[in-house]
């Protein structure tokens, strides 16, 4: 029946109803571990697709399978020895492959693409944790990542301890089921430190970009937030003479 086939088709955004702008909507999720991210990705993807948006979700590292390979060894705690420049590098390399595999693709057909960290976490955690500074990964990405910048970033910053705590208790339970990715979780609180105030600077520095949502609120009051949030965004985006430019 094709009226019912119709109806089922997702809402993408083509280029005439972008004004000539060939592209989706691209949306990333920052935060420490344990802040939210995957949960809010979760109920977000499901929220989008009931109102007929394609939507497609990935991660990084990780999110196509060079980039699999890549994150087992990044984060697999009995990875040892692995330089500052290395991780770098290397957290680039799959950012490279997840950009030209799943992002790029996905927002040249229109989709929506909900991104599990990006850049902003490199220079959180290699460039503020590591203590790279913020130049070099903002070079990287500059060259390596074809100027795509999100369209907007969730920052879910809850309160420090409770996100070390609610990492902690994650990470134990991954582990119990033979998933280990802690080398991360095993850096000391000060590492830690570093790095949720390098995203502050990030969300003080790009204020129109990033949206930081903070506090210890419930799953559900969070998700309402960002609900609200993306479909205004998703509205501006829309908007006559909006991204013409990317
Ligand atoms: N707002 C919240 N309040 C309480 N618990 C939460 C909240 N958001 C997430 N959690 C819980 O914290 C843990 C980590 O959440 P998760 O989404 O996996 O974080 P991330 O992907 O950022 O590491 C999970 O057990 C999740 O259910
Ligand atoms: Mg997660």
């Amino acid at each position: 029946m094709p009226g019912a086939a119709w109806f089922r088709m997702p809402v993408v955004y083509t280029p005439a109803m972008t004004q000539g702008r060939p592209r989706g909507f691209f949306l990333t999720f920052e935060g420490l571990d344990g802040s939210g991210k995957s949960t809010q990705i979760r109920r977000l993807a499901a929220a989008l697709e009931t109102r007929g948006h394609a939507v497609t979700v990935t991660r990084q590292p990780g999110g196509t399978r060079v980039g699999d390979r890549i994150r087992a060894l990044l984060l697999d705690s009995r990875t040892e020895g692995l330089d500052p420049m290395t991780e770098l590098g290397l957290m680039f390399s799959d950012r490279a492959q997840g950009i030209a595999e799943v992002i790029r693709p996905a927002l040249e057909a229109g989709r929506i693409v909900l991104c599990d960290r990006y850049t902003d976490s490199t220079e959180a955690y290699q460039g503020g944790g590591r203590g790279l500074g913020s130049e070099i990964v903002l070079r990287m990405h500059e060259n390596l990542c074809g100027g795509l910048d999100p369209d907007l970033t969730i920052l879910l910053l809850a309160g420090f301890e409770r996100s070390l705590t609610r990492a902690r208790r994650r990470n134990g339970r991954a582990a119990s089921a033979g998933q280990d990715e802690n080398r991360f979780e095993a850096e000391d609180a000060a590492f830690y430190r570093r790095v949720y105030d390098k995203y502050r600077e990030i969300a003080a520095r790009e204020p129109d970009r990033v949206e930081v949502i903070e506090g210890d609120k419930s799953i559900a009051f969070i998700h309402q937030e960002i609900v609200k949030l993306v479909e205004a965004r998703l509205a501006r985006s829309r908007e006559p003479g909006q991204g013409a430019e990317r």
